[in-house]
This record gives C-alpha cells, structure tokens and sequence, in this order.
C-alpha cells in the first residue's frame, strides 16, 4: 500500500470538502444524561460539527446506538449539512489519551473506503497525541496482498487531512515526517513477517534485509554498512548455536550484521533479533495447532533491522549495532538432536534437550559477537516463549533484565503506546541454567515452571554483564484478527518502542 499525504490544517471540519470527515466520539457525561438522550457526545475537536448539526444531532447520535465506546466506527451522509459528504463516527472511549487514539484512528481507517480524501477532526491538540492519530491512521489501513493473483485497488484515501491547532507549528510538520519514518519501519516489519515460510527462507530474508537497507548504505559518507555472514563464515567464527539451529534446513543460516555510526554519537545501542524463518520445533517436533503461526518466529529479527534503519533515516545520534541472526527449525537426517552439544560464538559449550527452544541458541551466538562491541545497552527481541504468552496473553510483551536498562524500555513503550510487563529472573534460574552433567550450560530443563524466565536466565549467561533488557514478544508480534491500528497478520510490534529508545538514549 503506498502512504497517504498527510497534510496539517488549523481549519474547521465542518466547512471541509474532503470526501468524509472523522470526529470523535466520548460516551456522554453520567450526571447530566437524560433517560431518552444520547449515550455519547462529540470529542474535542468536532466542536464545529455539533454546532452545523445544531438540534438534528442528538436524536442522530440516540438514534445510531453508539456509546462513544472504542471499536465503533459508523459512516454517515451529511446531507448537506457540513461541507464533506460523509461523517464518520469513531468511538474513543472514555479516556481518549495517546493510546486511545491511536487504535480510534486505525478503526476509522478502515471504515473510510471509496474516498481520495478524508479530514481527521480526532482531538489531536498535543504531539503525543498528533503523532498517534497519524501512526493510528496508517497502520489501520494496512494490507498485505502481495500474494493474491489480482492485485486490488486501493481505495484508501490518498490525501489524509489532520485538522489540529498545532498545523501551524514547526514541530508538528516535523513530528508527522518521524512519525512516517517509524510506520514504515512498522509496515516493514508486517511485510517480512507475512511473507510465507517457503519463500522467505534465511538465505532470502537476509538478502531482503540487505536490499532494504541498500539506499541506506550507498555511496560514500553512508552511515550505514551491512554485512551477511553465510554459513562458511559462521563456521570460522565458531558460531554453534545458529549453524546448531539451522542444520537441519535444505536453507542455510545467515547472520546479518548492521551498524549505523552517526557523525558525533552520544550513545552505543546494541540491537538483537530472533530470526527463525520458520520453526517447526526440529525433532522435538510441534504439535501442528503450534507450528500454524511459525513464519513469525522472525518477528524479532525483522523488528531489530527495521528500528535500526528507521534511526539512520532519523539520523539519530545514537550508534547501533545491529545482529539478526536468522536459522530454518526443521527436521531432517542432518537436524540437531536432543543431547547434542553445541559450542557457542566465544567458545562456551551447551547440551540441547529440547530442539524446540532454538531462539536462545542463535541469540547467544549473536549476544556473543554484540557485547564485543562494548555497546553502552544491548536490548534483544524473540518471539521465545510460549510462556510468556501464558503469563501475559497475546497483547502484552513482557520485559527482562536489569531493573535500570528494563525501567527504559518501559518509558519507551509508553511513549510508544505498546503495552510490556517487566517480568522476573529469578534467583533459582541460575542453578537450572548451569544444571547439565556435561556441559557448560544447560538450554533447558524439562522443570515446566517458569520456562519464559528460565530463556531470559540462559541469554543473560551471553550479555557480559552489560546492561541489558530482553524483549520476549512470543505474543504481541503476530495478531490473530484485526482491532485498531493492529492489524491480523504480522504486527510490527515493539519497533516504535526500539526507535524511541534510541531517541531517548540521544537525550
Ligand atoms: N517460537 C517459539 C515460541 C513461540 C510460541 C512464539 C508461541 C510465538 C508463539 C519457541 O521457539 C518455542 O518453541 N519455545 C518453546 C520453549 C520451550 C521448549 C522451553 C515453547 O514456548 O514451548
Ligand atoms: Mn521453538
Ligand atoms: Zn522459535
């Protein structure tokens, strides 16, 4: 889907000629409510509309059902009434703060079909709130459709008008190009997570990642450089655990290394990311209602990469080291077998007793080679358990760490609107991680308890007692319907999270 134009106006949306006009809508003060009158209001920011409306409104508003609650988006005809066509009405519930929004934009988005234009008349009066208008808006409207035969034409408005008291602001020109930046690295994320297994194998997906970071390291005075490590290379560097995972695949493993060094950086960010193309639990094979979703298990990859070109396009100054190691989890005669051992990136050896638990492998090779690098934080990203999506369900990623790197990535991801939970590593988790009778570390340990700790115990094992967060999106990452700026598919979650970081790591 190409992007809309996104144009600022201090106008009143009432006098708009777009082809429909979005409001808000709260649910109606308690106190003041009649039995017979409406359950819901207009937000601010549609001030101008009640009034065209005048009288006509509220038996409109009775007669339409709607509650101001989130999720409801209707279209109505204006009839002449306002200068637009159409009226679109978007439920933003109570408390319509930078989180609300965003999901409100995103359901309107989807409403407004058959439309070159639209004017969004949302209370977007702040920047935070601006900016998740805008991010709601354009992740809403997303599509993947590169793999249906006919190619459907979009009928999404290309020209999104977002009527604010801030237009005339040099901040807010500025925020909505960043807030771009940063959907893109989003779509981008949707897009390789989408693409099916079989034609998204480690081979192609690094070579995708390589091309999409192409214009980024061209010429001379580039930021930007990229280098794919394939297997041979792998093998020089002693790199077990990825080439442990990927042996079993007719498609080798590929490392992708990333750095972004910025002309006067105040900050070393090192980027981590789980890149299993697809995982099929290797001989400790998944039941087949587990192994439906695995294209996503490179979700964090796919994340790490798009957050690190989203801050070169920023020109953030932040240096980024960035490694996506990226292995197919299959079986075959040549697949890693429980009881194996593998010998890591540095040389510390581990006994597999479960081949299903693949990420923490690839992830200590790439944690290995990235703390080489003396980064001031290093921050990895895995779709690793299917614990934490016990514990936390489907929305939420729960966070690891130490309690100072983790207490950032949370202020992040409020700023970002992307719900995390800091979640513990317990002191007994050091003891299971070093329980095998014959090798360094043990991967795993059949104790059921726990077992999204224990993953976030064994990778702290590869951080060189570096400041440190481990971002385990196993649930958030994929959706499985559509709601808001979310939509089903691959979700791009915790890339606007990884970008702000940077930005509050260059002050
Ligand atoms: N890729 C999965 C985790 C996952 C589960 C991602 C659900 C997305 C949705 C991971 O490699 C895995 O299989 N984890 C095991 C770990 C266990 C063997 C310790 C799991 O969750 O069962
Ligand atoms: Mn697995
Ligand atoms: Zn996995």
């Amino acid at each position: 889907m190409s992007a809309p134009t996104f144009l600022l106006r201090a106008a009143s949306p009432a006098k708009s000629k777009a082809d429909a006009v979005v409001v808000g809508l709260v649910p109606a003060p308690t106190s003041g409510r009649r039995k017979s009158g409406p359950r819901a209001v207009l937000a601010p920011g549609a001030e101008d509309v009640a009034k065209a409306y005048g009288r006509k409104l509220e038996p409109l508003l009775s007669s339409l059902g709607l509650k101001g609650q989130l999720g409801e988006a209707t279209r109505i005809p204006t009839n002449g009434l306002l200068g637009s066509p159409q009226l679109v009405l978007v439920g933003l519930g109570a408390d319509p703060d930078h989180t609300a929004l965003r999901r409100a934009a995103g359901n309107a988005a989807r409403v407004v079909t058959n439309c070159a234009s639209v004017a969004l008349a949302l209370p977007a009066d702040e920047l935070p709130l601006l900016r998740a208008v805008v991010e709601g808006w354009q992740l809403g409207g997303y599509t993947f459709t590169q793999f249906r035969s006919t190619q459907p034409e979009s009928d999404a408005p290309g020209q999104v008008v977002v009527l604010t008291p801030l237009a005339r602001r040099k901040e807010a020109a500025r925020l909505v190009e960043e807030t771009q930046v940063v959907v893109r690295a989003t779509e981008q994320v949707r897009d390789w997570v989408n693409t099916p297994p079989g034609h998204q194998t480690p081979p192609a997906l690094a070579a995708a990642v390589a091309a999409a970071g192409a214009p980024l390291a061209k010429g001379r005075g580039a930021t930007v450089s990229i280098t794919v490590h394939e297997e041979a290379a792998l093998h020089e560097m002693g790199c077990g655990g990825i080439l442990g995972v990927g042996q079993g695949s007719a498609a080798g493993p590929r490392l992708v290394e990333i750095t972004y060094t910025p002309k006067k950086p105040v900050a070393h960010l090192a980027l981590v990311g789980k890149g299993i193309t697809f995982d099929s639990g290797g001989l400790t094979i998944k039941p087949a209602s587990s192994m439906k979703e695995m294209k996503s298990d490179m979700a964090g990859a796919a994340t790490v990469v798009a957050a690190t070109y989203a801050i070169a396009e920023l020109g953030l100054p932040v240096q980024v080291s960035c490694f996506a190691p990226m292995a197919e989890n299959m079986v075959s005669g040549s697949a890693m077998r429980p009881g194996d051992v593998l010998t890591t990136y540095g040389g510390r050896t581990v006994e597999i007793s479960n081949t299903d638990a693949e990420g923490r492998l690839v992830l200590a090779d790439a944690l290995g080679r990235a703390v080489e690098r003396k980064p001031d934080l290093v921050v990895d990203v895995a779709t690793l358990t299917g614990h934490m999506v016990v514990a936390l369900g489907d929305k939420v990623a729960g966070v690891l760490g130490d309690d100072a790197t983790v207490g950032k990535v949370l202020e992040s991801a409020a700023t970002a609107g992307e719900p995390m939970w800091h979640m513990p590593i317990p002191e007994e988790m050091k003891a299971r991680v070093t329980s095998s009778r014959i090798a360094d570390l043990a991967q795993h340990d059949w104790v059921r308890w726990g077992g999204g700790l224990f993953a976030a115990a064994f990778l702290r094992e590869f951080t060189g007692g570096l400041p440190w967060a481990h971002l385990d999106i196993a649930g958030p990452s994929f959706a499985s319907g559509t709601s808001g700026h979310v939509t089903a598919g691959g979700t791009g979650f915790s890339t606007a999270t990884l970008v702000d970081l940077a930005r509050s790591l260059a002050g």
